[in-house]
């Protein structure tokens, strides 16, 4: 199946997001490493991020390291952190290339030095690119995205910069670190696992979820142009009855 050729192009998602899961698995199915599945892993994100940007997407968001896996052991923590700053330091040329923006949500405050520092010169070098927003999401917890807008408008309101009754939904989305990003079309999982993992769950109200076996490094354009296939042969109707959508 030419999944690519079924593709109305002027009906793309204008956000996908990515729970990029498995990597542990794909390595462990060949007696490796976990961590050789997540250098594998980037080989996928690469091919996704150039082929998203191709198609027309105009946002693409990657869960790539979550509030919880803070608390994996040490060393998987460390080997991630290392292959991000190398992955970033490599990729760099890639994003550019393509006129594409970095961004990063999340808890970035708790990143390595070494981490923020490379991720921030690639967000400043990148700024001004416009063909496709990437996000990274990065000790990144949709509670604590949450939690911490409450607090920000509980300020406000306390010095009198809002008042309660003019707090509404956009006003929320101002405060959340997704701020600019339109909210989420798509939502792609790998791995088999049916669930959230606490990622963007304001956000991914109406989302069209989709879920595969396929174990994220396995992760192919095939792949995704075949979700997003899936997306648009799907009536999106918003609480609306089908008759009204057409
Ligand atoms: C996803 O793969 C990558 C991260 C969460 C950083 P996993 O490392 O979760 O792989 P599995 O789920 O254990 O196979
Ligand atoms: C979710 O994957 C986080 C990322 C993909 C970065 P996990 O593998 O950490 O999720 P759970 O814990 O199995 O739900
Ligand atoms: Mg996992």
């Amino acid at each position: 199946m030419d999944y690519k050729a079924q593709i109305h192009i002027d009906q793309l998602p204008k956000h996908i997001a990515i729970i990029m899961d498995g990597n542990g698995r794909w390595a462990k199915k060949q007696g490796k490493l976990r961590a050789f599945g997540h250098k594998n892993g980037t080989k996928a994100v690469k091919q996704t991020v150039e082929t998203c940007a191709e198609l027309g997407v105009k946002n693409l968001t990657l869960y790539a390291f979550s509030t919880e896996n803070w608390n994996r052991p040490k060393l998987e923590v460390q080997t991630l952190m290392k292959l991000l700053i190398s992955s970033l330091k490599k990729e760099i040329k890639t994003l550019q290339e393509n006129n594409i923006r970095l961004n990063a949500i999340g808890n970035l405050d708790d990143l390595p030095t070494k981490v923020s520092d490379e991720l921030n010169d690639v967000i400043a070098l990148t700024k001004s690119n416009n063909r496709m927003v990437l996000t990274l999401a990065l000790s990144y917890g949709s509670r604590n995205e949450i939690l911490n807008a409450v607090k920000q408008i509980s300020i406000k309101v306390k010095n009198n910069i809002i008042s309660p009754e003019k707090i509404d939904e956009s006003v929320i989305n101002e405060h959340l670190y997704t701020q600019n990003l339109p909210d989420v079309d798509l939502l792609i999982r790998t791995s088999g696992e049916q669930r959230i993992s606490n990622f963007l769950l304001w956000q991914i109200a109406y989302a069209e979820l989709y879920f595969i076996e396929t174990l994220w490094p396995d992760f192919t354009n095939q792949e995704l142009y075949k979700a997003i296939v899936s997306y648009q042969n799907r009536e999106r109707r918003f609480g609306k009855t089908s008759e009204q959508i057409r």
